[in-house]
């Protein structure tokens, strides 16, 4: 057999290969991929870690499927394998067969992360693939991705260009992921996955994630827990067309596809040139969805989100209070407002700029990016300056990457625009969208940012909207190679934001794009937080935040208490549970203060006092999600501090309760069951808890005990947790 295998090597101008086991490995999950005699790599293993790697090999012997000897760790067009692959190359002759064979891996660690990169070659064609995982040890985090090669004579083009082909072994996948649009962002799905292909997938260019969310995660025994069972996360990092592909063949195994959308992106690569692709992250956790979050959260705060884990301030966001319709005068009112209320930093949002053609409305002055001087006589400077003299910080909103017909840049750059020649470009929200591809626009759009935040020293924040997705795609600078459109959009503004943080590291950045439509951590690697949703209402947010919280961390999610009715839904909900829900992410208000009556002004006061007690759990604490509202008539949750000796639980109550029953019991999580906590119900005169303001062990709230009483819907509490032990 072995002198069978050499002769074919021989006659294939293949080297021979020994063959080897490499196991990439986090604190408690392993991935086993095998090199065998002809160099094929395979992957025999994600999950928990075992310390004979090996027995995956045998474990897989004599399985029939359409993986021959074991599925392919980067499965490509050619060869061998029919299914899903992660690379299809089309080479200058028309050829499309790759096949990729082992050359050598090296192993690389430093600051808690074991790097390893597979060097893998097509020796026919010199087309070279390093597949390069990021082992993140203590947060059982690992980030693989491809890097491509053209080392041939000639140009290619890649007709995909996956990140990872990730191969599981179950025999019942449930597939937990979001949907949404506008205003109703993060909303579950859950689906058994059968035999054949499940895509998850958006072509939207610009706006990725409102639809769905390039996130997902599998529970490998086909039943969702937040508290047991095997689970796969996932999430790519990339803000534009992303596609991942489940398909489960006919031995059971699941091959997870995830990378760039290759939709109308058949890209070219030259004699000599490499691609990258973005990095997929994956963890694994045998102790249900809960677990697998908080690795995840875990990694973001540690380096996914930029400054992940400090504490951003509170804020009052001008938008729902006044919209375009403002003056100097009432900015100052407003941020007199806001400081009275200890609230910690003012947002100046849209409406601001643009002279000639001023941003009154939505259907004018975007691109004009100067003070429009008629509102704001003084300046922005002078606004700034006053937030800052109250003891605020100041935040400014922009919208670089659009440009409304009606503006000074659309006349003069109509080269600058997205469009389709010879066709209507196609408007959204009266705008249109700027060509990233285009070095100059890269240019003006860094420029805008950096115009912006000259005008005033006294600059803190950046709110960076993005209003619109690609429609009458075409670049007029690609000229005819409109395939690189929708990659190099998204390289293009990845550039900008290398500039900018470059620049400026210290500013506060909110990635925000009608909300939630670029919730991934593509964008997060340079913004400090995302708003959530233009969806403001706290009965609609409790969706939308759980959906959210699965793959991002609360410490990125801005949450803001607005006015009532609510101007999305109008749902009127009491004021305390627009605090409580909004006080599970980073709290801000975005409504006019002067419409508060004294009460609600003092309520707010003491609200936002008494998340300043607790916010640093919700920006650095492992979060436990203890009743979800797809379930039931609660949604609970909690965040626990890393040495577990203090807690803060968030209830909600969804709907009305029978009065004969007693109180619906919430078994806490993450407790140190030895530690004593004192609990106290937080922002109430008389508790909903019978045991407010006693002390209790972790063992009797995490095992029975804790039961707030709820009569109403829309009703609320915040429990905080402290243990002097
Ligand atoms: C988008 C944002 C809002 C607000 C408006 C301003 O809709 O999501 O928060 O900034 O634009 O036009």
């Amino acid at each position: 057999m072995k002198i069978c295998i050499i002769a074919l090597l021989t006659i294939l101008n293949l080297p021979s290969v020994t063959p080897q086991i490499i196991p990439v490995e986090t604190d408690n999950t392993q991935l086993v991929l095998h090199v065998d005699s002809k160099g094929i790599v395979r992957t025999f293993h994600y999950g928990e870690k075992s310390d004979y790697p090996s027995q995956y090999l045998n474990f897989n012997t004599g399985r029939g499927s359409d993986y021959g000897d074991g599925p392919m760790t980067y499965p490509t067009v050619g060869g061998g394998f029919n299914g899903q692959a992660a690379l299809h190359v089309k080479y200058a002759d028309g050829n499309q067969n790759t096949e990729l064979y082992y050359v050598s891996h090296d192993v690389a660690s430093g600051d808690g992360v074991v790097t390893t990169t597979l060097h893998l070659k097509d020796h026919l064609t010199k087309l070279e693939v390093d597949l390069i995982y990021e082992a993140h040890q203590r947060e059982d985090v690992m980030l693989m991705h491809s890097v491509i090669k053209n080392k041939g004579r000639k140009p290619l083009r890649l007709r995909s260009f996956a990140s990872a082909s990730l191969n599981l072994d179950s025999d019942r996948y449930l597939l937990t992921h979001t949907y949404g649009g506008w205003a109703t962002e993060m909303q579950m799905d859950q689906t058994l996955l059968t035999h054949d292909v499940k895509v998850l997938e958006s072509r939207r260019g610009t706006q990725a994630t409102q639809a769905g969310n390039p996130s997902f995660m599998l529970s490998l025994d086909g039943t969702y827990s937040e508290t047991s069972g095997p689970v796969v996360a996932g999430a790519l990092a990339w803000s534009g067309n992303y596609r991942i592909s489940f398909e489960r063949d006919q031995s059971e195994r699941l091959n997870v596809v995830s990378g760039i959308n290759p939709f109308a992106s058949e890209y070219p690569l030259k004699a000599g040139d490499t691609f990258t692709t973005p990095e997929m992250i994956y963890t694994f956790s045998s102790e249900g969805a809960g677990r697998a979050s908080r690795n995840i959260h875990r990694w973001a705060r540690k380096m996914g989100v930029w400054n992940g884990g400090e504490i951003n301030p509170t804020l009052l966001n001008h938008w729902e209070g006044a919209y375009w319709n403002f003056t100097t005068e009432t900015l100052l009112r407003m941020i007199d407002d806001a400081a009275e209320m200890g609230l910690e930093m003012f947002v100046l949002d849209d409406g601001w700029f643009a002279q000639d053609h001023p941003r009154n409305d939505e259907k004018a002055g975007l691109g004009d990016w100067e003070v429009n001087r008629n509102k704001l006589p003084e300046g922005v400077d002078y606004v700034a300056s006053y937030a800052h003299s109250k003891g605020l910080k100041f935040g400014i909103w922009i919208e670089p990457e659009m440009v409304n017909p009606d503006s000074n840049l659309a006349k003069e750059h109509p080269e600058w625009v997205v469009q389709s020649p010879g066709r209507e470009i196609y408007q959204q929200r009266c705008q249109w969208l700027l060509d990233l591809t285009n070095p100059k626009v890269q240019d003006f759009v860094f420029d805008v940012f950096d115009r912006t935040v000259s005008l005033s020293p006294n600059i803190d924040y950046v709110k960076w909207d993005s209003n619109r997705r690609v429609m009458s795609f075409g670049s007029p600078y690609l000229g005819e190679e409109q395939d690189r459109f929708y990659v190099e959009y998204v390289q293009g503004l990845y550039k900008v934001l290398d500039r900018i943080r470059e620049k400026y590291p210290h500013i506060i950045v909110q990635c925000c794009s009608s909300g939630g439509n670029r919730v991934d951590y593509g964008s997060l690697r340079y913004f400090n937080e995302f708003w959530t949703s233009d969806n403001t209402d706290a009965i609609s947010r409790i969706r939308i935040q759980w959906g959210t919280s699965l793959l991002y961390p609360a410490c990125a999610m801005g949450s803001h208490v607005s006015a009532v009715p609510n101007h999305q839904t109008n749902n009127v909900t009491p004021l305390k549970f627009r605090f409580d829900l909004a006080s599970s992410g980073r709290l801000g208000m975005e409504l006019q203060p002067k419409n508060l009556t004294e009460e609600e002004r003092s309520q707010s006061k003491r609200y936002i006092s008494a998340y300043k007690q607790f916010r640093d759990l919700v920006f650095t604490g492992d979060l436990y999600r203890l009743a979800s509202p797809y379930e039931g008539d609660f949604y609970a949750l909690m965040y626990v501090s890393q040495d577990k000796r203090r807690a803060v639980v968030f209830n909600y109550c969804l709907d009305f309760q029978n009065h004969s029953i007693g109180g619906h019991v919430f078994r806490l999580q993450g407790l140190d069951p030895s530690l004593k906590y004192k609990v106290t119900e937080l922002n109430v005169d008389k508790s909903c808890w019978w045991g407010n303001g006693d002390t209790f062990s972790g063992d009797f709230l995490s095992t029975g005990g804790f039961n707030p009483i709820f009569r109403e819907a829309n009703s609320s509490a915040i429990f905080l947790l402290e243990s002097n032990e």
